[in-house]
């Protein structure tokens, strides 16, 4: 039975609303994170923090054998594209040897199930709508480091009998409807820089590449709600767990949106003239790559809740109103 969990990360952004949804599954969540970019007020009540690093092996052994881990959901990484260009060292340091540590301090416990949280970013650019099948070519640092974690973490729980579900999330947006978490954290994310800027009198946005060749010259990415996501960790555990197997996911809705639509999408909803501003393209970024859900939707019998782009306008600006 899945009974303790344990959450790298899991005072971020994604980590919370994943922990939201475990709690109100009654299920016990453990949380180790170095708030380098979580919050200690995204930490929701009824979970035990630890306040530590992934590279702390020893301390993370103590935590998983002292709690009677069963099963680890390991989000706690450094995901800015940007960033990961000028800091290779510092993506490869916590994501990759991060990942490492973690791994070796699981041996000889309890632990039977690891989701770990991948990315579109592992796909090579261009293609139209990605399969788990499709080419694998990262076209930044981040997205390298992850493909890396997905190849060690699946010889490592063969190796050691451990079933892994590796989430390849799309692009994560809005808020929790239970007003109590959301996205804190900056980082180079289109929804939270569009919901900060609409608070302004005077919003002006950046666009980074506008002559990309798409419908309207933007990036091209797939959203999906963090409810929607965080309910995918709790369903495809229960399953690994279950049928004690191993599987590899695309976690989005299958449906592109730009940085056009978003920015009409914002404007719409607040009714505010936002300025914008053009920027060349970003090192790293892709320039469009949406899901094919096919097999998640078959893995869980997936029916998401939030797959509306309003919907997802809406919660980032309740969020960001609330927080300020
Ligand atoms: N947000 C997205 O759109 C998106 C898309 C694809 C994949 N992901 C992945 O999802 C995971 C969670 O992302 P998020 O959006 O919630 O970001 P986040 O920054 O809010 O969460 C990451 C958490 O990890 C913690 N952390 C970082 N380094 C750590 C370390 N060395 N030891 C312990 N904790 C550490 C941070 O303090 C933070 O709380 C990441 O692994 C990310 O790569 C996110």
């Amino acid at each position: 039975m899945v009974k303790n969990i344990l959450i790298t990360g899991g005072a971020g952004y994604i980590g919370s609303h994943t922990a939201e949804i475990l709690i109100k599954n009654k299920k016990k969540v453990f949380i180790v994170d170095d708030l380098s970019t979580g919050y200690k007020k995204l930490i929701l009540k009824n979970t035990k923090f630890y306040k530590t690093s992934i590279l702390n092996k020893k301390k993370l052994k103590n935590i998983i054998v002292k709690n009677n881990i069963d099963s680890i959901i390991h989000l706690a990484a450094v995901l800015s594209v940007g960033e990961s260009e000028k800091k290779p060292k510092k993506y490869n340091k916590i994501n990759v040897e991060g990942t490492k540590k973690l791994l070796e301090s699981i041996k000889n416990t309890k632990v039977k199930n690891l989701i770990f949280s991948s990315t579109c970013a592992v796909y090579k650019d261009g293609f139209t709508k990605v399969t788990e099948k499709t080419k694998l070519g990262p076209t930044s640092v981040y997205g390298g480091t992850k493909l890396k974690c997905e190849k060690i973490i699946k010889t490592f729980c063969k190796k050691y009998k451990i079933n892994f579900g590796i989430l390849r999330y799309f692009n994560v947006a809005g808020a929790s409807v239970s007003g109590k978490i959301g996205q804190i954290n900056k980082g180079d994310q289109l929804f939270k820089n569009l919901s900060i800027e609409v608070k302004k009198k005077k919003p002006i946005f950046r666009i980074y590449g506008t002559k990309y060749k798409t419908k309207d010259g933007t990036c091209i990415r797939d959203y999906i709600h963090v409810s929607d996501i965080s309910d995918i960790h709790y369903k495809v555990l229960l399953k690994i767990n279950k049928y004690n197997t191993s599987t590899i996911l695309n976690c989005g809705y299958g449906k592109g949106i730009s940085v056009n639509d978003a920015i009409k999408s914002f404007r719409k909803y607040t009714n505010k003239n936002l300025k914008i501003v053009k920027f060349p393209n970003r090192k790293g970024d892709m320039v469009k790559v949406i899901s094919n859900n096919s097999k998640l939707k078959k893995f869980i019998k997936w029916k998401p809740k939030f797959n509306n782009l309003n919907k997802i306008v809406k919660s980032c600006i309740i969020w960001e109103r609330k927080i300020n």
